[in-house]
């Protein structure tokens, strides 16, 4: 058994656990990160690609801002298509804010670059990782690496490890109530190699579902479709994924264009806030705390958004100011519980809920007059614009 010590274990290498690691190190705070996965698993992962301006101002205020500088294109706005038309919302002109798309795959690529160069120790592919002792002041993360057992002991853990991770369930349950709910609905999302065919992200709500046209950089595109949950990847041949965006995205005189798919998945949705984010020395942060369906782009940004406060809570901390590091948890869930407003908001508004019901049918004229609303109403708009380039933190 190798006994090590540091301040801060933190479990998990994604955006969240990195960016913390990155964050602490700057600070000449200690961390160790353990993952369980393989570096190239990690970066091979497609997910999240808005970034909000408060994250991008945040990598540029932590030194890992260069990719996003260099890399992410600036959106003013987006568009919102319903009833056949396309809408724009102008964020810089209403509300004077801009989002970046860089996906999240680049913003860890980013992370771990910088970690390697002069970062806190990450063990990438480690075997039954568990915490104990989260109620006392000294606890502990055991895991297995490369043959050996780790017995590594900090002042505090940081479970960084995303919703199926395992210091959530750590906490006691009487600790700990979980609010949650999930959609009738899922996304099929691919990566296709061909250019954008729009200049910004394209939401919208057509009679057969919800569809999304994003993109990754000028030279790759992604889009979403809605599909039923149980719905199977391999039903959905290139073909018939193309066939279906044509249909929800066409407007007149617009072209979809196509190119080779080099990725697709299929990707449920689901609302969840854990009642809290600390229990004595353990505190969570990211998605290992809170879930969000992908509608308005929060996921990647809330994970941000948690480190953030989290590490200068942990700053004030090590100088001998606790007061931060105390309101943790209920300052992040409060932000956060604004953003699942508007999470199931956004998607609410915009995916075709299932049915034949004189429900549904009511529901989806009434979410075209809901989108009627917010495309003409500059108080409506305004709003989204402010919640959709990021509350400040
Ligand atoms: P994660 O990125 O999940 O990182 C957690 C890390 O912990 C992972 O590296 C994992 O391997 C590791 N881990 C897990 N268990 C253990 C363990 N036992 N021991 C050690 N390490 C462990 N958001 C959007 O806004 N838009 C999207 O389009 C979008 N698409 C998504 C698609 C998918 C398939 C998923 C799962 C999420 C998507 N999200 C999206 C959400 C967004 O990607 C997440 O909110 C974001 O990844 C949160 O970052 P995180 O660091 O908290 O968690
Ligand atoms: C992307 C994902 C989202 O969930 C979203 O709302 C916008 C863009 C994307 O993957 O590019």
């Amino acid at each position: 058994m190798t006994r090590e010590t540091t301040r801060v274990a933190i479990i998990g290498a994604g955006p969240a656990g990195l960016l913390l690691g990155w964050a602490l190190r700057r600070a000449g705070i200690d961390a160790v990160i353990v993952e369980n996965r393989s570096v190239e698993y990690i970066l091979a992962r497609v997910r999240a690609g808005v970034l909000e301006q408060g994250s991008v101002d945040t990598l540029k205020r932590l030194g890992v801002g260069d990719g996003v500088a260099t890399n992410g294109l600036i959106h003013d706005g987006i568009y919102l298509q319903f009833a056949g038309e396309r809408h724009h919302v102008d964020f810089n002109e209403l509300i004077g804010r801009t989002v970046t798309v860089y996906g999240q795959q680049a913003v860890v690529a980013d992370l771990i670059d910088a970690h390697k160069h002069d970062g806190s120790p990450i063990y990438f592919e480690s075997s039954d990782v568990a915490v104990h002792d989260i109620e006392s002041p000294s606890p502990r993360v055991t895991f297995g690496h490369r043959g050996e057992e780790h017995d590594l002991h900090a002042d505090f853990v940081v479970g960084a490890d995303g919703f199926h991770g395992v210091c959530r369930p750590s906490i006691p349950s009487s600790a700990l109530t979980a609010y949650e709910r999930s959609y009738p609905y899922a996304w099929l999302g691919i990566l296709a190699t061909v250019p954008p065919s729009t200049d910004e992200l394209i939401y919208c709500l057509h009679e057969d579902g919800f569809a999304m046209h994003s993109m990754r950089s000028m030279e790759v595109s992604r889009l979403y479709l809605q599909v039923d949950p149980s719905e199977s990847i391999e039903n959905w041949s290139d073909e018939r994924i193309w066939d279906a965006l044509h249909t929800r995205l066409g407007v007149p005189g617009w072209t979809l264009h196509e190119g080779e798919i080099t990725e697709k998945s299929i990707t449920p949705m689901r609302s969840f806030v854990t009642s809290t984010l600390n229990c004595g020395s353990l505190f969570l942060a990211g998605d290992a705390g809170h879930i969000v369906p992908p509608t308005g782009a929060k996921g990647l940004n809330s994970a941000i958004a948690d480190v953030t406060i989290l590490a200068d809570a942990l700053i004030d901390h090590y100088a001998d100011d606790d007061v931060a590091l105390r309101r943790y948890s209920d300052v992040a869930l409060g932000r956060q519980w604004r953003i699942q407003q508007f999470s199931q908001w956004m998607t609410q508004m915009l995916h075709r809920h299932p049915g034949g019901s004189a429900d549904h049918e009511f529901d989806y004229r009434s979410q075209l007059g809901q989108l009627d609303y917010t495309t003409s109403s500059t108080h409506a708009m305004r709003s989204l614009a402010e919640q959709y380039t990021g509350l400040p933190l």
